[in-house]
């Protein structure tokens, strides 16, 4: 199956002088319709990891391709553009915009988009979406009106909101309870199996690793 994001031997340093690498060489794939799991300890690099895969930060070496296209050369505005029709992404802390309502959040990536829809079909993709994870009634509430899982569950629906290939999310149900964090993974679950999209998830929950169909190990910025 072809590879929607795959590494080749990403290293990651941070710092001026005194180098700090936290990436020792990372290889990995993630291919159309993988549901993947991605644990490690805390400071081992996981968002580090998902922040390059994503295309929100440059490896220090390596290769990120996507779809097969190596993208080192690609200046910014080429990653945004390819970020923006392929990746998707869901935060540990919702990261929606307190004075937008559920609605306005999911349109907003579409209204970031160049040569985007016109309003009404935005509108219309937002509420379809909303509705696909079970928010239709909800739509014109704002973040603090709602409760943790909903929120998360509209930050799924805004990740949804350009037809991404894969979604990369850090922790979508570290700060939910079992129950909310149940719904939460079945939905992405749900996502995956009918729309073939990709998931790479960050989680510390052995339960969630357990129920994706594989799962990768960091260790020390390594994966085992
Ligand atoms: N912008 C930065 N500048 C310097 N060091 C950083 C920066 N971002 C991350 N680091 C360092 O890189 C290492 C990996 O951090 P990262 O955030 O990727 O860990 P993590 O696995 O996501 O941890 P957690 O489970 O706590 O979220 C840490 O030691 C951290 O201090
Ligand atoms: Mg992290």
């Amino acid at each position: 199956m072809e590879n929607v994001i795959s590494l080749k031997n990403i290293t990651k340093s941070y710092g001026d002088k005194v180098k700090t690498e936290v990436l020792h060489g990372i290889d990995l794939d993630i291919s159309e319709g993988d549901f993947c799991a991605l644990v490690g300890q805390s400071g081992s690099g996981k968002t580090t990891l998902l922040n390059i895969m994503g295309l929100l930060d440059r490896p220090t070496s390596g290769t990120v391709s996507v779809f097969g296209r190596q993208l080192e050369k690609s200046d910014n505005d080429e990653l945004t553009a390819i970020r923006g029709r392929t990746i998707g992404f869901v935060f540990q802390f919702h990261h929606l915009i307190g004075a937008f309502n559920s609605l306005e959040n999911v349109m907003l990536p579409m209204m970031a988009a160049s040569g985007g829809l016109a309003t009404k079909a935005m509108r219309e993709k937002a509420k379809y979406l909303l509705d696909s994870v079970g928010m239709s009634d909800r739509l014109t509430y704002k973040p603090d009106e709602i409760s943790g899982g909903q929120r998360q569950r509209v930050s799924i629906a805004r990740a949804l909101a350009m037809d991404p290939k894969v979604i990369l999310a850090d922790e979508p149900t570290g700060n939910l309870d079992t129950a909310m964090s149940n719904e939460v993974f079945s939905l992405l679950r749900k996502i995956n199996l009918e729309q073939k999209t990709s998931f790479l998830i960050v989680t510390h929950d052995s339960t969630v690793a357990a129920s994706c169909d594989r799962t990768v190990k960091i260790v020390d910025g390594r994966l085992i």
